[in-house]
């Protein structure tokens, strides 16, 4: 009895994010104005004389235009700086934005930072030298920025015994680990809710456990000159940090296989089809990161031998919430009237994807419950309908053959589709439309045969 008791209070300790006061957030917001632009070295002076390659990789990274990049420039411009002005409760949001997207302009108490199109020291994003000069970080859980900086003539690496004429080089075990990255990519609003908790996901998946870092599938190793004088290292840390903007990152991502319950039918049979969705490759849940954005929505449709579709609305399952996770004609995201200038912002269509489509998705409500896409002004979180690393979800479709169905083999096709950015939001704001491209994860097809008497 006893060794139940204890179990199920470790269960209970492991399975509960852990709850923070939303005061901790101030940890981060510590290190705003501590440090000057002048103690960071620049990207180009790593990239042009010594580090070519990762500096190209790196380049085309998110991580060099987490700044600059259009549809960061909107929410914050746009959006959270206004919503800021005007909103007591979230004031302090928008300097803090910076902390992760602009590192250094936050140390340097430079926020809110020229716009990008300033050229100023903020586009330099999350760069070389404020990665490479981080040695921990402040209080037990890694987040908001929490980082300790210390910025100087000291890099650290993940090799000892480095000689650059440069600078001096120093082995950091902290680099390596996923608290590093924890402390951009888990985040807690003023609310006190987590609205990133990509480490908090990994660190509760199958992953950790197995000693697979966040590195291990975003930095990989390969044979590579670290720096141009230096030697080739077999398993060098390649800087791709591909991610959600990277297609072929995110196609395969689910697996997906759909069967029928039997093979033969008439016209005015019911059909029940299965779909399996398996997560194969994301360390977190997926979606992961800005969870509030992404939509991902499962699409079935039938092919009969004519050439006629026909569209099928997902068997509903009937837990709570589940009305946000099936796609229909509702209006959302009311709250962005705030920033807009707009009081009677009716709010635009919440999902526009085809109706009756299941979505994964965690859906984030602002203070009044209705859906946001603004993650500060997040004080409650719906149902978790993700897939979890390594998770299997099953969904199904009951199909009614309709009685024009045409004789002979219809083609039944499952696909997992997936968007950065909800469409009618990014419609509103004239976000470019590399936001809503729509990238297929996956899909896969089954066969049924109609006969008729
Ligand atoms: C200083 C904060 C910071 C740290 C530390 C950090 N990141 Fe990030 N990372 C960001 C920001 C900000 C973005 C978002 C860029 C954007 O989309 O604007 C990002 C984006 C990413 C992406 C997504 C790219 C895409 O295409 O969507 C990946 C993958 C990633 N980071 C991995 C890592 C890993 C792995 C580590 C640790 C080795 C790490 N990050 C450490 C701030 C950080
Ligand atoms: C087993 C491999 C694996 C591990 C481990 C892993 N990831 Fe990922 N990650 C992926 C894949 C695949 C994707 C692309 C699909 C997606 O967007 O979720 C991804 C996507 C991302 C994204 C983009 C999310 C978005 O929507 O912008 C970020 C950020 C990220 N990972 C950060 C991390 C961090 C931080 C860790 C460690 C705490 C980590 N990942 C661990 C495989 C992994
Ligand atoms: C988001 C943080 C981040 C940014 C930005 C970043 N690095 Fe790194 N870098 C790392 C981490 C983490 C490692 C070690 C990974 C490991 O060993 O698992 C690393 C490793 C390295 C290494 C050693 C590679 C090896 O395998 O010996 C060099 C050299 C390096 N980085 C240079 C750069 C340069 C130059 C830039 C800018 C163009 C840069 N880094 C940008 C986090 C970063
Ligand atoms: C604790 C660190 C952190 C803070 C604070 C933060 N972000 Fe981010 N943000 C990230 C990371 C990491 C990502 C990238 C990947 C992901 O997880 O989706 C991201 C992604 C985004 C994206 C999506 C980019 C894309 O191309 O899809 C936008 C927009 C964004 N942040 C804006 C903001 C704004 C505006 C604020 C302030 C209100 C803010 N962020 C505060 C870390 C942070």
């Amino acid at each position: 009895m006893r060794s139940i008791a204890i179990l199920s209070f470790f269960l209970f300790l492991f399975m509960s994010l852990p709850a923070e006061s939303p005061d901790k957030i101030k940890v981060g917001e510590e290190s705003l104005g501590t440090k000057k632009y002048k103690e960071f070295q620049k990207p180009g002076l790593c990239g042009t004389s010594c580090h070519t390659d990762i500096y190209q990789q790196w380049k085309q990274a998110m991580m060099s235009q987490a700044y600059t990049h259009h549809w960061d420039e909107i929410e914050y411009f746009k959006l959270a700086i206004p919503h800021g002005e005007k909103d007591e409760k979230v004031a302090k949001v928008a300097d803090g934005c910076n902390g992760c997207h602009a590192p250094m302009s936050f140390m340097a108490g430079d926020v809110p930072p020229p716009k990008p199109e300033e050229n100023s020291r903020a586009n330099e994003s999350v760069s070389c030298d404020f990665c490479h000069t981080v040695t921990g970080f402040k209080g037990e859980i890694p987040h908001n920025f929490n980082y300790i900086s210390d910025p100087g003539r000291v890099k650290y690496g993940p090799r000892e015994g480095e000689v650059s004429p440069e600078h001096i080089t120093k082995k950091s075990e902290f680099l390596r680990k996923p608290e590093f990255c924890g402390t951009c990519h888990n985040e807690m609003n003023p609310f006190g809710i987590w609205v990133k908790s990509t480490h908090l996901e990994w660190k509760e998946g199958p992953y950790s456990k197995e000693g697979v870092r966040c590195h291990d599938c975003h930095m990989t190793n390969a044979p590579m000159k670290t720096a141009l004088m230096g030697k080739e290292y077999p398993d060098a840390r390649q800087h791709l940090f591909h991610g959600a903007h990277d297609k072929g990152k995110v196609q395969g991502t689910i697996e997906l296989r759909i069967h029928p319950e039997s093979r033969e039918f008439e016209p005015g049979d019911k059909v029940k089809f299965t779909v399996a969705l398996f997560n194969q490759k994301t360390g977190h849940k997926f979606p992961t990161g800005s969870v509030e954005d992404r939509i991902v929505w499962l699409h079935v449709e039938a092919k009969d031998s004519s050439g006629k579709t026909y569209h099928m609305k997902v068997d509903e399952k009937g837990f709570e919430g589940e009305e946000y996770t099936i796609s229909t004609d509702v209006l959302a995201y009311q709250d962005m009237g705030i920033a807009l200038d707009d009081p009677d912002f009716k709010g635009v269509q919440r999902d526009g994807v085809p109706f009756g489509d299941r979505i994964f998705r965690m859906p984030y409500f602002d203070p009044q419950g209705r859906m946001t896409i603004q993650q500060w002004n997040t004080k409650s979180l719906g149902v978790d309908y993700r897939i979890g690393p390594r998770e299997t979800k099953i969904e199904t479709f009951t199909f009614l053959l309709p009685d024009e169905i045409a004789e002979g083999e219809v083609t039944v096709t499952a696909t997992l589709n997936y968007q950065k950015l909800v469409k009618p939001v990014a419609d509103l704001l004239k976000v470019p439309g590399e936001a809503t491209e729509i990238i297929k994860v996956n899909d896969h097809s089954t066969k049924i045969t109609v006969f008729y008497d």
